[in-house]
């Protein structure tokens, strides 16, 4: 790691509670968490949609969106997904002080780093969402082809197959993906928001 020397913090004049107040809502960071094809892009952009509608400020950070340019140097190593999700927390921290509820749907396989995201936040502010699916499920699913390349051995530690994937010991919601339509479960994320008054 680099090192940063001579540099001061600075704080903001405005304050994250002074842009929630303006905003009218709460800023927090729905962190989806599940295996390549559980359904975590489809539902939080179908999430993100109905969530703007109802006037709430949004931003949606995904793996194969956010992989092509600010995590472009990073492969699928254990060391290069910590570091993924070590930049997207930070950067899920940032929008969080701007005001925003931000949505992220990454693979996030190990339970150390998605926990050292919810300790970079503060209390509340991290709503684990495990999208809960079988692997088998997945695998027949294979919306990318992926699954299929990595049982030819074309693809190398691919999660679930050759690759672990921790599930979340505790999650603030679980959504059975494998069961639940995507009504369902967008509905499920949007009641939990509304009873735990952040929108
Ligand atoms: S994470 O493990 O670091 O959280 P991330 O969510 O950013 O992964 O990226 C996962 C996406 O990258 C998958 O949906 C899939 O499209 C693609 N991908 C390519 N190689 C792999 C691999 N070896 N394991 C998992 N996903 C992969």
């Amino acid at each position: 790691m680099g090192t940063s020397t001579n540099i001061v913090w600075h704080e903001s004049i405005v304050t994250k509670e002074e842009r929630q107040k303006l905003n009218n809502h709460k800023s927090a960071v729905l962190w989806f968490t599940g295996l390549s094809g559980s359904g975590k892009s489809t539902i939080s952009t179908a999430l993100e949609k109905e969530l703007h509608l109802r006037g709430i400020r949004t931003y949606r950070l995904d793996g194969d969106n956010v992989r092509h340019g600010l995590n472009k140097n990073l492969g699928f190593s254990p060391e290069d997904r910590t570091e993924n999700i070590r930049r997207i927390g930070e950067v899920a921290k940032l929008m969080t002080d701007a005001g925003l509820l931000t949505l992220t749907a990454f693979i996030s396989p190990y339970r150390e780093d998605r926990d050292n995201v919810r300790e970079l936040l503060d209390e509340g502010e991290f709503i684990e969402v495990y999208a809960k699916c079988s692997v088998e499920e997945c695998e027949s699913r294979d919306p990318k082809g992926l699954y299929k390349k990595a049982r030819a051995g074309e693809i190398k530690q691919f999660t679930g197959i050759d690759a672990p994937y921790e599930e979340p010991a505790d999650p603030e919601l679980t959504i059975d993906t494998e069961n639940q339509s995507l009504e369902e479960s967008v509905e499920a994320v949007i009641s939990y928001l509304k009873e735990n008054n952040y929108i």
